[in-house]
């Protein structure tokens, strides 16, 4: 079985790649990824010499490459999660999007298509997005499987255009796909421009804790392992054509979960209660923001058993740790351009 995973390099993608890898000896693990801002390999370096894994530095944008990696090695499942990820990233440059979440993909189901004309008994397209498609919930409800689609942010327009691309293609020429929308994932590996991760180094380099508006906006947070066992179990048990909410029963208002965590971090760091909490600042709103995201995930837990694995004080203790524990990968990402990414989005 030669599975392939597109942007194992990111965050939620090493996760996966190395649950595949580690798991599966018997499968041949690909790791297509073009290595952008947030591509880092050092992220897989406990792995990356495993006999059953193969790096490829390939952009989804790229048809031809694409399709020429198809016809030489024939992959028989997809698992795909390559795309530009950060809703502030897509207000700035929503075309950046478009080429990569809607065109890749494109490039993806074609290359696909072509390659496995005559038997998709074993292939699948597996499709990775996310809640933010159903766009906003008001104070009560949650999304399920049959929620509209009601995008409201560019990334989220991106996302939701190659959801139904994916869904076209299994009406118009019987393609095999699964597709799951998963709530805000935080953990080990995350990019320091979401919430979460930004914090964490902020609150290390005593710098100021941007919260947007008045913060009283509400995320569904779910461990990034618990997705990957949640991406690995609609891998193996999951039904062809069907659509699967993956979340965390765990909704927090942003700015209950910054004080949250900064009484954890001034507790792990031995600082007087209050100094992390100090750092916390209100600054402009960003347009369009979603009030609030709540996904209802019982259809996976009652088809296939998944259910999240830790609590939301247990994930985040052990993301605080990781951070603390792997200073160098966190230097090594915020040097450079992150530095230039920062004063564009936060000083202006
Ligand atoms: P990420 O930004 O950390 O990683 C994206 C990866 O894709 C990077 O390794 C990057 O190099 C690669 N990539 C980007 N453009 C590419 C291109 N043109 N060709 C090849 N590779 C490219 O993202 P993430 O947070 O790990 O998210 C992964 C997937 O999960 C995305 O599809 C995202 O929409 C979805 N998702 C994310 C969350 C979340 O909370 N992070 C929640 C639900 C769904
Ligand atoms: P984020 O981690 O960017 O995820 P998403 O926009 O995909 O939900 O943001 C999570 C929440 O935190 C969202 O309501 C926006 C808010 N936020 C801030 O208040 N300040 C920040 O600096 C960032 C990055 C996000």
């Amino acid at each position: 079985m030669k599975i392939l995973v597109t942007g194992g390099a990111g965050f939620i993608g090493s996760h996966v790649v190395r649950r595949l890898v580690m798991t599966y000896p018997e499968y041949h693990i690909y790791n297509l990824d073009a290595l952008t801002y947030a591509g880092n390999l050092e992220n897989l370096t406990d792995i990356d010499q495993a006999p059953n894994y193969t790096f490829l530095k390939a952009d989804i944008t790229d048809a031809s490459h694409i399709q020429t990696l198809f016809e030489t090695y024939r992959f028989d499942k997809v698992v795909h999660l390559a795309a530009e990820s950060h809703v502030d990233r897509s207000i700035k440059d929503p075309l950046a999007f478009v080429r990569t979440n809607v065109i890749g993909t494109m490039n993806l189901l074609n290359a696909c298509t072509s390659i496995w004309k005559e038997d998709t008994e074993n292939n699948l397209f597996y499709h990775i997005s996310t809640d933010e498609v159903y766009g906003s919930l008001g104070a009560d409800g949650l999304f399920t499987e049959e929620t509209s689609y009601s995008p409201n942010s560019p990334y989220a327009a991106s996302k939701a255009s190659s959801d139904h691309f994916v869904r076209a293609y299994g009406e118009t020429y019987n393609f095999p796909f699964i597709i799951s929308n998963c709530s805000n994932n935080y953990g080990p590996n995350h990019f320091p421009e979401k919430l979460i991760p930004l914090f964490i180094n902020n609150i290390l380099e005593m710098k100021p804790l941007p919260v947007y508006g008045d913060g009283n906006y509400t995320r569904d947070w779910l461990y990034v392992l618990d997705h990957a066992i949640a991406i690995d179990t609609i891998l193996h048990k999951g039904k062809v054509g069907e659509t699967y909410n993956i979340g965390g029963f765990n909704e927090w208002k942003n700015i209950d979960l910054v004080h949250l965590l900064c009484d954890m971090m001034d507790d792990t760091l031995s600082r007087k209660r209050g100094t992390s909490a100090s750092l916390i600042t209100y600054v402009k709103d960003r347009p369009g923001h979603d009030k609030r995201y709540a996904i209802d995930a019982s259809k996976i837990n009652k088809e296939l058993g998944w259910k999240p694995s830790v609590t939301f004080e247990e994930g985040l203790k052990a993301t605080i740790d990781w951070y603390l524990n792997n200073k160098t990968w966190l230097e090594q990402v915020t040097s450079g351009d992150y530095q230039d990414y920062y004063t564009k989005m936060y000083q202006s």
